[in-house]
């Protein structure tokens, strides 16, 4: 059994960062959202992956590499444009032959990992197995009906009305029948091959597509307020670990996980949190469920439940909540006089001022 992950794609929901970087590259406590998908796939025993990339292949491939870091052997298959999840199948079919796989989307999360799933579907071969999960706000998602028996009856595109409060989680198993669907369908209205019109024509022709609610954690990191979410969730498991240099002057709370090259002085955190390596850290509060990345720099400053990227800076502001700080980003405060928001923001930035 292969898997195919998607990390391609526009991410314009998680724009400005998107437009220099990877939205599966986002990371959630200090790791990329897409690193946990391939701990998932090794983990149930999956070895050979191929990755869609597209515009930020490069940065895809210099993050994960060869894959040797897992024990998986990666095929990157680049993507000329974002033309649908199954437009990605259609173009891997020479990596994925007639071998059985996971299609595995690179912005989902999901917590307990997808072991058992795929170890049901290897004994029972459906020609297509998904996984649903009741949400709140069905229209952003695929959406299963299901028969009174549990059989799906119809799988819809982020449909206006949905029918359903289940959504289609983004790991999907097929068998090699899901290759006559992608080849057969046409596009969307919003111009994709879309993954659900291949599993309804499956469902059209009478092939098998059986589904699995799951009850655990799963997140589609589409949105800021998702990563800042997983972010919590992930931190939640951590364990203290705190190595680094920290003064006296500084007291730490809870489950604090420190880089043993990072430098902390006349700091107060409360965790959990993590702090990444070479970052500094000096009269600052850093509050639970954040996240500091590599080489960041916070003086005089609070931060609380956000994600702080790599090499950023934060200077005397009192205080950053519930933000995504890209990479390389100063924060500082303005002058005193005249008293005027100074800002250099990237296209698509939002930023909240206190009054
Ligand atoms: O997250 C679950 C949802 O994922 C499902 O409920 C939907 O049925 C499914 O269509 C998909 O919807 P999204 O709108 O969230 O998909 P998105 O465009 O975000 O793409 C998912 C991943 O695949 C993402 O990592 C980007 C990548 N991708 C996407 C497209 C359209 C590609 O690599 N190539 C593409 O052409």
């Amino acid at each position: 059994m292969k898997a195919l992950v998607l990390s391609g794609g526009h991410g314009t929901r998680m724009r400005p960062i998107t437009h220099t970087s990877a939205k599966q590259l986002i990371p959630i406590a200090n790791r990329p959202v897409l690193f946990y998908g391939l701990d998932a796939l090794k983990e149930a025993g999956i070895t050979e992956v191929g990755i869609v990339v597209g515009d930020t292949a490069d940065e895809v491939m210099n993050t994960v590499g060869d894959g040797s870091r897992w024990g998986l052997e990666i095929t990157y298959i680049q993507q000329d444009a974002p033309r649908g999840l199954a437009h990605c199948v259609l173009i891997s079919k020479d990596f994925l032959q007639d071998d059985d796989f996971v299609l595995y989307l690179g912005d989902n999360f999901i917590v307990n990992g997808i072991t058992g799933v795929v170890d049901e579907f290897r004994q029972q071969r459906p020609d297509a197995h998904i996984l649903l999960t009741k949400v709140e706000d069905p229209s952003r998602f695929g959406v299963a009906e299901l028969n009174p028996d549990g059989t799906v009856r119809k799988l819809v595109e982020k449909p206006k009305e949905p029918r359903s409060d289940l959504a289609i989680v983004g790991v999907y198993l097929f068998t090699p029948k899901i290759h006559d669907a992608v080849n057969a369908i046409r596009p969307s209205k919003r111009g994709e091959l879309e993954i659900t019109d291949a599993m309804q024509w499956l469902l059209d022709h009478g092939h098998d597509v059986r589904s699995h609610e799951i009850t655990g954690y799963w997140k589609d990191t589409g949105q800021v307020e998702d990563m800042l979410e997983c972010n919590r969730m992930v931190l939640e498991t951590f364990s203290a670990d705190v190595r680094g240099d920290l003064d006296e002057e500084s007291t730490v709370i809870g489950r604090v996980v420190i880089h043993e090259t990072a430098q902390i002085r006349r700091s107060h955190l409360v965790g959990p949190l993590v702090i990444g390596a070479g970052a500094k850290v000096s009269d600052s509060y850093i509050g639970p469920f954040t996240s500091i990345g590599d080489g960041c720099e916070l003086a005089d400053t609070e931060v609380e439940s956000s994600i702080v990227m790599d090499r950023s800076t934060i200077r005397g502001v009192h205080r950053v909540q519930d933000s995504l700080i890209g990479r390389d980003v100063h924060v500082m405060p303005a002058r005193d006089v005249p008293r005027t928001h100074q800002l250099v923001l990237g296209d698509h930035s939002r930023v909240r001022i206190v009054r």
